[in-house]
């Protein structure tokens, strides 16, 4: 593909109804979360691939206009908002390296003192949400308005039934926070912490929305659908940096090596990848891999990088 001028995001159209094509025999494969019951009942045969770019427009293909639940890219979300509010001041109680263990593993936890390696495992985003909760009463209400700002779009929430559905079965959740409360890395109220978390994580979007939604990680921090500036460029470029390396799991290396691009996934089956100073694109299959990473997903971005070039690397 080649560019010329300002990239305007129908440019893409044609190579979303590719990549939409070409992963059609893949489509099943994997499969869909089941330790939170109310995800094994979406239809693994879902596919949806949306782009957003920095001149505010977007296109899609496939599904791309149903919601999802973003499970884990809200934890993406919860950065943006930490580090708007606190800065720098983060990186006291987390860490910044790959964990090269599973999402939700407790190992590291108890050998690093309950100082998470970074904040896209559970552990981390539980700090971080602890964090939110010395800020603003109702955390998964306030990231629900932080996200409609900056979609430019209110048609969207918390799915209470997903959010009660993993309440009920978050026993590895509490575990890590309550390990979290024993060390002291966290102020309020373990199973409090983890309610949050819960909430947050089920907010449901379509690819579209969290395509626009994110576009301050590739416009230096800015939004221009919301026309305001949520994060500076040095940390709009370092959220980046930890997406690359950690955003993906254990899985980031061969991630990397594929697509090329800093991206967040969740067990509701999205992925979403900043491309910088261009856009955003927003990938949803719910079968998963055995990293928790949407199969298809991964895929779809793999053939997007390979027929755009636009990959970072
Ligand atoms: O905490 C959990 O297990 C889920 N709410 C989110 C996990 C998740 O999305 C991991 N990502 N691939």
């Amino acid at each position: 593909m080649h560019y010329s001028g300002k990239i305007s995001a129908s440019d893409f159209q044609g190579v979303l109804e590719e990549v939409s094509r070409s992963v059609t025999p893949a489509i099943g494969k994997g499969r869909p979360a089941s330790y939170i019951p109310q995800l094994r009942r979406v239809d693994p045969r879902k596919f949806g691939i949306a782009i957003a770019t920095l001149d505010g427009s977007d296109c899609g293909a496939g599904d791309y206009d149903e919601p999802f639940s973003i499970q884990s890219i809200s934890k993406l979300i919860a950065l943006m908002i930490a580090l708007g509010r606190y800065g720098d001041a983060i990186w006291e109680r987390i860490g910044k390296e790959p964990s090269g263990d599973s999402f939700n593993s407790l190992v590291l936890l108890e050998h690093e003192r309950g100082v998470p390696r970074n904040p896209f495992i559970n552990a981390g985003a539980l700090v971080v949400t602890d964090m939110l909760m010395s800020a603003y009463p109702d955390v998964p209400h306030w990231m629900q308005h932080y996200l409609h700002r900056l979609a430019g779009d209110e048609a969207f929430g918390i799915d209470a039934r997903v959010a009660a559905s993993e309440q009920r079965t978050a026993h590895a959740n509490r575990a890590i926070a309550h390990m979290l409360k024993s060390y002291r890395r966290i102020r309020h109220d373990p199973d409090d912490v983890v309610a949050s978390y819960v909430g947050q994580c089920a907010i449901a979007m379509s690819c579209r929305q969290l395509a626009r939604a994110l576009l301050p990680l590739a416009d230096n921090g800015y939004s221009p659908i919301a026309k305001d500036s949520f994060l500076t460029a040095r940390l709009a470029r370092r959220v980046n940096a930890l997406l690359f390396t950690s955003g993906m799991y254990d899985s980031a290396g061969s991630f990397a090596y594929r697509v090329g691009l800093p991206a967040k996934s969740g067990v509701g089956g999205g992925i979403a990848a900043v491309i910088p100073h261009v856009g955003v694109v927003v990938t949803w299959s719910p079968g998963l891999d055995r990293f928790g990473n949407s199969l298809v997903g991964a895929t779809a971005l793999e053939q997007f990088t390979l027929l755009t070039n636009l990959s970072i690397l």
